[in-house]
């Protein structure tokens, strides 16, 4: 363990809470009033210190920019009974951020002062926590490349920032998803797996196009073949196919979902068969023929568990079973977002309270 030394704490004069319509919550507009940033010079990461949230005054040639070094991450901390927030499996976060750290040659943070710092943050901006149902506040770690210079080379400096929205739905209704044959999320020994800036910034132009086609989603395919499914923009996938849970499985082109696991793990105690494997379009296509083609959806942090309308490859466009139907995930789905909120039991304690 690493030694945690204390943050440098500089509070907003008078919050911003007032003024925030908790009933009309958009996604990632309405920021908390703090934000916790630490600085990463000659080897060492500092204390650490938490201020109003505020724009941040950068040179046009901090390495970021350029070159593209920058990881994130994606949480979510909710307002338990009593009052109490709760964070729900944020080492899962820890972890892969990390991870994305090492593949973009950056400085990994010791998990306990990632988790320490961040729940200090979380115990300050503690009101901003939604209580209404279907809100939450999301939570925004991310780190960049903060030398000033020009040059292909990993940076000696970096910024560590989380910052939090207090957010609702992500998305309004199910989406409908177009299935990619020819642009390309991620290759093997590429970035795919990590959080990087970039890896979204290249799905932008294909999602444009899939959006012109009348789709709001792409779901990628591998990068040799287009055969097999990957994940979509910001969820992985999952399908019921005569009532087996089956979802792609884990490799260096996708991101390791903490939704995932978690849902993985809840079908599993439910007594489900769940399969991890590869999962090629031709299978999905078949199975609807079939009639065995009974449910999918996405999974991410942001959306939770979303239903999936629509599905098109190529030519082909295949409208997936009523949403009323999709009983397995529709249950799946409350039963997580039960355990997020404290309102049942933590047999597996995922839960951390702040
Ligand atoms: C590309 C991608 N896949 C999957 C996910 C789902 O991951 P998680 O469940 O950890 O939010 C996300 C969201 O973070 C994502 O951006």
């Amino acid at each position: 363990m690493i030694q945690l030394s204390q943050t440098k704490v500089n509070k907003v004069s008078s919050s911003r809470l007032e003024s925030v319509d908790f009933d009309n919550l958009p996604f990632g507009k309405v920021f908390s009033d703090h934000m916790l940033v630490l600085n990463y010079k000659d080897g060492k990461w500092d204390q650490g210190e938490i201020t109003p949230f505020d724009h941040l005054r950068i040179s046009p040639a901090t390495l970021v920019f350029h070159y593209g070094q920058a990881i994130f991450e994606g949480m979510k901390a909710e307002k338990g009974p009593n009052g109490s927030v709760l964070m729900f499996r944020p080492m899962l976060n820890i972890r892969r951020f990390n991870k994305s750290a090492v593949r973009l040659a950056m400085p990994e943070i010791p998990e306990n002062i990632f988790l320490d710092k961040l729940t200090e943050l979380l115990d300050i901006d503690r009101n901003w926590v939604p209580t209404h149902e279907g809100a939450s506040l999301y939570i925004r770690p991310f780190m960049y490349a903060s030398d000033e210079f020009i040059g292909v080379q990993a940076s000696k400096t970096y910024k560590f920032i989380i910052f939090t929205c207090p957010v609702g739905p992500y998305y309004a209704n199910p989406v409908s998803v177009h299935i990619e044959d020819h642009y390309t999320r991620a290759v093997s020994g590429g970035t795919g797996f990590a959080k990087a800036a970039g890896n979204y910034a290249a799905t932008l132009y294909p999602a444009l196009l899939a959006k012109e086609k009348g789709f709001d989603q792409i779901l990628w395919t591998d990068a040799a073949e287009h055969k097999y499914i990957q994940e979509i923009g910001t969820m992985n996938v999952f399908f019921i196919i005569d009532g087996k849970v089956v979802t792609p499985e884990l490799n260096d082109c996708i991101l390791n979902g903490t939704t995932r696991q978690t849902i993985i793990e809840l079908f599993k105690s439910e007594g489900y068969t769940v399969e991890e494997r590869p999962i090629s379009k031709q299978e999905i296509f078949e199975c609807y023929d079939k009639g065995i083609l009974e449910d999918s959806f996405g999974a991410g942090t942001a959306a939770v568990i979303i239903p999936i309308s629509k599905l098109s490859n190529g030519e082909r466009v295949i409208e997936l079973p009523s949403i009323e139907s999709r009983k397995h995930s529709i249950a799946i789905k409350e039963k997580m977002i039960s355990m997020k909120r404290g309102l049942i039991a933590d047999p597996n304690n995922w839960i951390i309270k702040v």
